[in-house]
């Protein structure tokens, strides 16, 4: 089971799927799908020739592209939302604009993880969601209120119905989030927006970017321009790999290919064979370590020293006498320093060459998290290895004495 299945497993998913089927996505209430409607959405998704603008084809397919892409994008924005929460992100993430919000999804999504997790919740939320759709936003309002929640009472939702040429509406004066879920490459090949201008506007916000796309070949170079520009800017640090869930993911192939921002492509390759999956939280690159005590960045860049010289009496000072530590799931943490000290030992045999980067740090009370990507030559494998990993530590007078860490591993090619 990989990182991503855990946390759908943790996250009582099923709970929400029932809410869902139950409440939002009824058949009766909404009519069954027409399907020649879906086949004009896809000829619009895959075919940038197509003049027509946005709101004019979901105009008369609002309700069928509800109940055919939905559930689906509901899930992904439900788990990018759970990484988003592993990366430590969420808690800074409150005046959030959703572009090209369709029916919602995200802020459904949103609502969703919140009945799940009531207790991880930082409160309240707001959100504006503009779509050039208005009757996505009819839509949405009437899901919205169909749905008997006290949970609903946390967000203040506004609806701007204006198409913007790149900049943003100004109902958010300031968004630390900005969520283009299944709109990015669909608002680049719009005419009417300048890239130039919502680059812009990007840059300006500083604020944690939420992408799910698809990508078709047609969207490539307008997404490698978006990529490029904001490159200097923003980084991807979104790494876990998507679920393999119920049916919905099956079919999803999770490796990974390089692009030039390192986005998380993912290749869906037994349905349709020219689509891939995309998904991307991007962070400014000027708030990477945001750490307001000096003491916790100190600790990061002594852990990092202690990997990357395998210097064990620089992780005997980094660790207090009882710590735990938890390497993996499942397995038994190592409890005490010189367990710890054995196990890093034994690291040290097999790695050499080790780049240890920290990403991104946040902090809450005693916790530090801290999310990092590490490279190195395993000796014994004869190969180099890439891993994406967050670590949580608690510090208790200067030292860690408890340490979890998840991470994700590749392989490169290079021998
Ligand atoms: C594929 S739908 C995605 C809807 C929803 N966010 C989701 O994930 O299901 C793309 C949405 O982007 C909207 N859109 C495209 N270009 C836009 C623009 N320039 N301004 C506002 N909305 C736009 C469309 O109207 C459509 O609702």
């Amino acid at each position: 089971m990989n990182i991503a299945q855990e946390i759908v497993r943790d996250s009582h998913i099923s709970v929400v799927m029932d809410i869902l089927y139950s409440r939002v996505l009824s058949e009766k209430q909404y009519g069954a799908i027409e399907h020649s409607k879906i086949d004009s959405l896809r000829d619009h998704f895959c075919c940038a020739s197509i003049k027509q603008s946005p709101e004019k084809i979901y105009g008369s397919a609002s309700n069928d592209f509800f109940l055919r892409y939905g559930l689906t994008n509901l899930l992904k924005n439900y788990y990018l939302l759970s990484e988003l929460y592993q990366l430590g992100l969420l808690p800074s993430v409150k005046n959030i604009l959703d572009l090209g919000c369709g029916p919602g999804i995200f802020s459904l999504a949103h609502l969703l993880w919140n009945m799940d997790h009531p207790e991880l919740c930082n409160k309240p939320h707001r959100i504006v969601m503009a779509d050039g759709a208005k009757e996505f936003l009819t839509l949405f309002e009437t899901l919205w209120k169909s749905l008997e929640v006290k949970e609903k009472d946390s967000f203040t939702i506004t609806t701007v119905s204006t198409l913007s040429d790149g900049t943003f509406p100004t109902e958010l004066s300031r968004p630390d989030m900005i969520v283009f879920s299944n709109s990015l490459s669909e608002m680049l090949r719009d005419p009417r927006v300048e890239i130039n201008q919502l680059i812009k506007s990007l840059i300006e916000a500083q604020a944690v970017i939420f992408i799910i796309d698809y990508h078709y070949d047609n969207t490539t170079a307008l997404l490698q321009r978006f990529t490029a520009n904001l490159h200097a800017y923003y980084r991807n640090i979104s790494f876990y790999k998507w679920p393999y869930w119920n049916d919905f993911f099956q079919f999803v192939d999770l490796d990974k290919v390089e692009y030039p921002f390192d986005i998380g492509w993912n290749q869906r390759t037994k349905i349709i064979s020219n689509v891939k999956f995309l998904k991307a939280i991007l962070v400014p690159r000027k708030r990477q370590i945001r750490s307001r005590s000096p003491a916790f960045a100190e600790l990061v860049m002594q852990y990092k020293n202690a990997w990357e010289q395998h210097d064990i009496e620089v992780l005997r000072c980094l660790f207090t006498e009882d710590a735990t530590y938890q390497e993996k799931q499942g397995r038994e943490p190592f409890v005490g320093i010189d367990r710890i000290c054995e196990y890093w030992a034994h690291n040290a045999q097999q790695q050499t060459n080790v780049q240890f980067f920290p990403l991104f740090i946040t902090e809450e009370n005693d916790y530090l998290k801290c999310i990092w990507k590490c490279k190195f030559y395993r000796k014994d494998l004869r190969r180099w290895m890439i891993l994406n990993g967050v670590f949580t530590a608690k510090i208790k007078d200067k030292r860690i004495c408890f340490f979890e860490e998840k991470f994700e591993r590749t392989f490169t090619g290079d021998e």
